[in-house]
């Protein structure tokens, strides 16, 4: 029997502790955690307790884990957004592989340094673009490198985040302002753009952008709105964004069952991003004093709601991404119109599906292997690929130049919607490199 690949984490928050490391409890024999880093003490200990870890295996900081000395094979690194290029260098450094979520990093020059410093130590830093690892886009990549569609001559994918999920992460939470984490269009899409890159193999060559923050701003409601959803809102009941039926009763929460006064909320998210005290009574402390009490209207948020992103390949085709947080329920839609066919498809919510119809000819249904864990089997497919990677089994599906480039697109289109310009992305890929 080989010997467990070892990993040290730092970040143990929702993606860390529990989309990643929940794998190393039904696969003890492939992975085994030495070692966390986490400033919130009862996450820290939390996380020592499941995996078994004493004091000496323990660290406030990234930073102290690694003066600590290498101590495992690779690190896994899910702190936020803005928290992903100084630990990661420093963890290459080190020597560690590392597997690091997306996005890269929240600037242009620290994806570029990223890359430097994964080629400089010679290591594999692979990014969590979980997407590229679930069956659905393992079988639309297949079907489109099979050259069954024909020419492709256009591409519409849209990425519909449902209204809740946009109030919970984008109006109220981590991802809701610039300054605080990074564009929208980053943070939600560097995986959709990552998918383009990957499924059309052919890139892209100009790019525009609109986009803007309609609904989720104080000129949408009357000054008699108050600031929090449980100060006596009189429009609280009727309210899609209720705080209160979102993470209380969870009458707004789709696929939550509903949670009597009183219950626990079960640790899973989002419940476990408001607080790590679920009871009722932590939970309404929580809305009362934290950012997920706090009306939809009344936010520091300013990233947008709705984005369309307009791209010219190398090859002629016409891609249009649509990006928007209004959506009844979250999921991915796309069409991929060829001239020997169109596919459509869409990946979410309840249903997947892919469907060719074939011009002059028939429809047909494809089948898609069914997944186990978030993002329709990313998240376990991304970790366990990781682990073959680093046992010398597997080839990484992606590597760090490709994530750049699907960063380097985010980046481009956050330019191009701010300034009204139309980007020339051979220019702009070779500004990028000469930053740093
Ligand atoms: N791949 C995906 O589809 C996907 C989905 C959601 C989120 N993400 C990304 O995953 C990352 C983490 O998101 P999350 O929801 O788990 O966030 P989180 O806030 O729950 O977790 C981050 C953790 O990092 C910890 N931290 C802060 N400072 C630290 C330090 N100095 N050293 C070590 N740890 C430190 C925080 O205390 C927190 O527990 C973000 O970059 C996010 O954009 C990716």
């Amino acid at each position: 029997m080989t010997k467990p690949i070892e990993l040290v984490l730092m970040g143990a928050g929702a993606r860390g502790a529990h989309a990643y490391a929940s794998y190393a409890f039904t696969h003890p024999n492939e992975v085994r955690f030495v070692a966390v880093a986490e400033p919130d003490p009862e996450r820290r200990r939390r996380f020592a307790n499941e995996h078994d870890l004493d004091e000496s295996q323990t660290f406030e900081s990234w930073k102290d884990l690694i003066a600590a000395g290498k101590m495992a094979d690779g690190a896994l690194i899910t702190t936020q957004d803005r928290m992903h290029v100084e630990p990661t260098i420093a963890a290459l450094e080190a020597g560690y592989d590392v597997l690091l979520e997306k996005p890269m990093a929240d600037s242009l020059e620290g994806c570029v340094r990223l890359v430097q410093a994964a080629e400089r130590t010679g290591r594999t830093l692979q990014i969590c673009h979980v997407l590229r690892y679930t069956p659905f886009w393992q079988t639309l990549q297949d079907i489109l490198a099979s050259g069954q569609l024909g020419r492709i001559i256009t591409v519409e994918h849209r990425e519909n985040v449902a209204w809740w999920h946009m109030a919970h992460s984008f109006v109220r939470g981590n991802w809701r302002n610039k300054e605080l984490s990074t564009p929208m269009i980053l943070a939600k899409c560097c995986h959709d753009l990552d998918l383009l890159v990957w499924n059309l193999d052919d890139p892209v060559v100009r790019l525009s952008s609109v986009g803007s923050l309609l609904h989720y701003t104080a000129e949408s409601v009357g000054p008699e709105i108050p600031l929090r959803c449980t100060d006596g809102c009189p429009i609280e009941a009727d309210c899609p964004y209720s705080a209160l039926g979102i993470y209380m009763d969870g009458r707004l929460l789709p696929g939550s069952r509903s949670l009597a006064e009183g219950e626990t909320a079960p640790n899973v998210w989002p419940f476990m991003t408001i607080s790590n005290d679920l009871s009722w009574d932590g939970r309404l402390a929580a809305l009362k004093t934290g950012p997920y009490g706090r009306c939809v209207y009344r936010c520091d948020n300013d990233v947008v709601d709705h984005q369309v992103v307009l791209m010219e390949t190398a090859s002629g085709t016409s891609v249009s991404l649509t990006m928007h947080g209004h959506s009844n329920e979250e999921h991915r839609s796309l069409r991929f119109d060829g001239t020997k066919a169109s596919l459509r498809a869409r990946f979410g919510g309840n249903i997947q599906a892919i469907v060719i119809y074939h011009h002059g000819g028939a429809q047909e249904v494809v089948e898609i292997p069914t997944a186990s864990s978030g993002h329709g089997g990313g998240d376990w497919g991304t970790f366990s690929s990781f682990l073959r990677v680093l046992r010398g089994e597997e080839k990484a599906l992606t590597d760090v130049r490709a994530s750049l480039e699907s960063h380097l697109l985010a980046f481009a289109a956050e330019e191009a919607r701010l300034n009204h310009q139309v980007i020339d992305m051979a220019a702009f890929r070779t500004q990028a490199e000469g930053m740093v």
